[in-house]
């Protein structure tokens, strides 16, 4: 009998240890990202790829679809026996260079979908600045490729003061061409890849159908602007996953026109 117990009291102390080592690695995971990034017309090759690692595993969220298993492909390790993104990046689309297809990636992720996923992916140049976009690129073909990417393929208006988005919150964004319908804004900004709604989109986060019945307008409003404000009754272990840089996306009309579609969902 007591064997059993000690047996339990281990699994116990394990499982508590185990989810310690979890806490003290969460703030670490997310630590300082710099929101804006600049980088002159003499930026190396290395400090390209050293920037876009920031990118990929912080701002650009990237890692809450690639790397979690069977939701998107494996872009830092082998992906069904084709390598690592640097190595099959060239070989995707026919004409297609390695550094033309990672950019349509971003900027147009429907122009190819690699067989066997969801057209989930949202559209990164609406969220990213291009140096932000650039500096990934740069990150992905070093993965088993050849990186190319040089400080003229980043248009030079990011040169003038306060012209990038993704910046500052409040005004910035217009995803979705400035769209204000609901639908475009949720569409582009990819709510759909973790929530449902009527209907539609994954279950990882909470269904939003009825969100209007939980949620005040000005409670939704916080909760897109800052995802840790209030995090949602028995979704507490996925507190964080929810992106945090929906606030500089949208401008005030289209996070208006999202708050009121979703408060009135009651
Ligand atoms: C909401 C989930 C999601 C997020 C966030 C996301 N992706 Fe994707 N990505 C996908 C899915 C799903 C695919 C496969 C379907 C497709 O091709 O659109 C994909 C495909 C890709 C591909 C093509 C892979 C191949 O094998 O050809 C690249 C490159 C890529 N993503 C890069 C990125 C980068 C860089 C970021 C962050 C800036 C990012 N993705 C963020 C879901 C996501
Ligand atoms: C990468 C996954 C992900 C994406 C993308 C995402 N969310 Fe979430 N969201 C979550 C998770 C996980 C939760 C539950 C944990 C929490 O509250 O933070 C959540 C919670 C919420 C809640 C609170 C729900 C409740 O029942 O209280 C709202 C509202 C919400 N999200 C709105 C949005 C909107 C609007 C978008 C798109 C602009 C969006 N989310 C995009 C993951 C995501």
């Amino acid at each position: 009998m007591w064997v059993t117990n000690l047996k339990i009291v281990g699994v116990v102390l394990g499982t508590l240890a185990l989810y310690t080592l979890i806490a003290n690695e969460i703030p670490q995971v997310q630590s300082e990202v710099p929101q804006t990034l600049t980088l002159g017309t003499n930026v190396t090759p290395e400090q390209l790829v050293a920037a876009g690692e920031k990118v990929f595993n912080g701002i650009g969220g990237c890692t809450t679809c690639h790397g979690l298993g069977t939701r998107a492909p494996n872009l830092l390790t082998d992906e069904t026996g084709t390598g690592p993104i640097g190595v099959r990046c060239g070989k995707r689309e026919p004409g297609k260079s390695c550094k033309q297809y990672l950019f349509e990636s971003l900027d147009n992720p429907t122009a190819y979908v690699v067989p066997g996923y969801q057209p989930i992916m949202p559209v990164m140049t609406k969220q990213l600045s291009p140096e932000q976009v650039w500096a990934v690129i740069a990150f992905l073909e070093s993965q088993g490729g050849t990186v190319d990417v040089t400080a003229s393929d980043i248009p030079s208006t990011t040169s003038t003061a306060s012209s990038t988005g993704g910046g500052g919150g409040g005004g910035g964004g217009g995803l979705a061409g400035g769209s204000t319908d609901p639908k475009a804004i949720i569409q582009a900004a990819g709510c759909l890849a973790c929530h449902k709604l009527e209907g539609q989109g994954q279950v990882i986060a909470p269904d939003l159908t009825h969100v209007g019945s939980r949620r005040t307008a000005d409670s939704i409003r916080k909760k897109i602007l800052d995802p840790t404000s209030s995090i949602a009754k028995g979704y507490e272990k996925l507190a964080g996953i929810m992106p945090k840089t929906f606030g500089a996306m949208m401008n005030a009309a289209q996070l208006e026109a999202l708050v009121q579609y979703l408060a009135a969902h009651k």
